[in-house]
């Protein structure tokens, strides 16, 4: 298990470091899961970024050969090749600059996220391994539930490894980010792309903050009942797509969406530039070891998590109740490690 010291050092560690210019380059790419509904989407959509030389697909499921064979029939964009079976993971990540894990079982109706991790964490326990065995320095983006646990979990594995970068493990929440600037967007009348607000805490119901009175422009604000209602509703989201999905799936679309929006910010990062995406990752400022909110990532991971903001008092509240949920969260990646293995 990290401790917290261990987590802290390292942050400080890299929050020290200056960044060192990277030369343009092509960025090479893993999904982890891409014969899945969200895994295809995703990979549908990177198949369109020029800025990825390589694409490579794995899934468990042996149909990610015609997933790739398909891909490869839509003109240019990155070479692609697929990868299916548990003695292949390795060569799937093999060079990959970006490793995207969101092979999951989803949830169904009635289940929380964090009753997932049983069903999901022996597919990322896998990656771990083959990550340490041949591509330590990948930078690991995770979207698979439960996201507050699984990224603890990932990173006491990989420390287990020894090759834990807290820098490098980003679990990916630019769907809450999305929501939330979606549902403002929809109740002021204006376009969700000239909405910036940061989204904090982690990505589960009773964790989501999304920080409405931070938002900008300021002239678009919304008053303490919208704020409230809004919240609910981005808390809510995930779990009425899978009622309204009936068991057969959770999010797809819009997960595909927002997770290749951050991958595409993170290519930029990775090719030399500073960008700010929303995501889950150690981080010491809040009263627990990881926490979620707009963060700088450069070409060797994250340059800066984040750290303060101003609240409202229901965003204090919020912040307050939600602190323990998160370690509990937390802790239960962490000590999840030794049913594992
Ligand atoms: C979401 O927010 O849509 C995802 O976390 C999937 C889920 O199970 O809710």
């Amino acid at each position: 298990m990290l401790s917290h010291t261990v987590t802290s050092r390292l942050i400080c560690n890299v929050l020290q470091k200056s960044i060192n210019y990277v030369p343009w380059r092509n960025v090479q790419v893993s999904v982890i899961g891409a014969a899945g509904e969200v895994g295809s989407c995703l990979s549908v959509l990177l198949k369109q970024n020029y800025k990825i030389k390589r694409l490579k697909l794995y899934d468990d499921d042996d149909k990610v050969k015609g997933i790739g064979m398909e891909l490869d029939h839509i003109p240019g964009g990155p070479k692609v090749s697929a990868f299916s079976g548990n003695n292949m993971l390795p060569m799937s990540i093999d060079s990959a600059d970006l490793v995207v894990m969101v092979q999951r079982v989803p949830r169904k109706p009635g289940n929380s996220r964090d009753q997932m991790i049983a069903a999901n964490a022996p597919a990322l326990q896998r990656l771990c391994r083959a990550i340490a065995d041949q591509n330590p320095e990948t930078v690991l983006a995770i979207s698979t539930n439960p996201l507050n646990s699984m990224v603890p979990f990932a990173s006491a594995l990989l420390y287990k490894y020894g090759c834990y970068n807290p820098f490098k493990v980003l679990g990916v929440t630019q769907i809450d980010s999305a929501r939330s600037r979606t549902y403002a967007a929809n109740v002021l009348n204006v376009s969700p792309r000239s909405l910036r607000l940061p989204v904090i805490g982690g990505h589960s119901e009773e964790s989501i903050i999304p920080l409405y009175s931070n938002m900008t422009p300021i002239e678009f604000c919304v008053d303490p009942c919208q704020a409230d209602s809004l919240t609910r509703l981005v808390r809510k989201a995930g779990t009425e797509v899978v009622f309204q999905k009936q068991g057969y799936e959770s999010a797809t679309l819009a997960f595909a969406y927002s997770i290749n929006e951050f991958v595409d910010s993170i290519i930029d990062a990775l090719r030399g530039g500073e960008v700010v995406v929303n995501c889950y990752t150690a981080n010491p400022h809040f009263g627990t070891r990881f926490f979620s909110g707009p963060t700088v990532v450069g070409p060797y991971g994250i340059i800066q998590a984040c750290h303060e903001f101003t609240y409202s008092d229901y965003e204090s509240f919020l912040l307050s109740s939600s602190v323990p949920v998160i370690n509990r969260d937390v802790s239960l990646g962490e000590d999840y490690v030794r049913f594992i293995e």
